[in-house]
């Protein structure tokens, strides 16, 4: 047996992924998230803090929340600020570790579809340790 075949099916898989990562890329292009958030979180000691949370910090802070993959679609459509703002400080988990104090709403940047396949594909990066 030719030797050179068994990687085949390997190559076929990584290429099957590149060509989804390529595909995300495009659509958080087009939508304008990559306007505030990174792939990775910088690490620069002493740089400030990132505008928004890097998408494998998200990954990491959702890797075992019940329910993440919708409730942060619906924060992505709706913005991550509550309907009471103006009445109490608003603050979040990630509030101190980003610049932006919230997300504004994308429901005229991105269908919803497509921000569910934003997120599947965040909440599928490997988390840091
Ligand atoms: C104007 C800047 C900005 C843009 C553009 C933006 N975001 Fe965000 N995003 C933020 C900030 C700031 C936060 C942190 C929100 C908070 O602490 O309330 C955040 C948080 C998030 C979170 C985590 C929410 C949570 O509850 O932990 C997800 C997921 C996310 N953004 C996805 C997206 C996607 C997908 C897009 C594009 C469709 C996008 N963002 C565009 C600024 C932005």
């Amino acid at each position: 047996m030719n030797t050179r075949w068994i990687a085949l099916p390997a190559l076929l898989g990584a290429l099957t992924v590149q060509a989804a990562d390529d595909e995300i890329l495009r659509l958080t292009q087009a939508s304008g998230c990559v306007a505030c958030h990174q792939t990775e979180p910088s690490r620069t000691a002493g740089s400030p803090p990132p505008l928004a949370p890097a998408w494998r910090d998200i990954a990491t802070r959702y890797k075992s929340v019940k329910g993440a993959q919708q409730q942060l679609t619906a924060t992505v459509m709706t913005g991550s600020l509550p309907a009471d703002q103006g009445r109490s400080p608003y603050a979040s988990h990630w509030t101190g570790k980003v610049q932006g104090e919230f997300m504004p709403t994308h429901r005229h940047a991105v269908t919803q579809a497509d921000a569910a396949r934003i997120v599947a594909w965040i909440l599928a990066l490997e988390p840091l340790k």
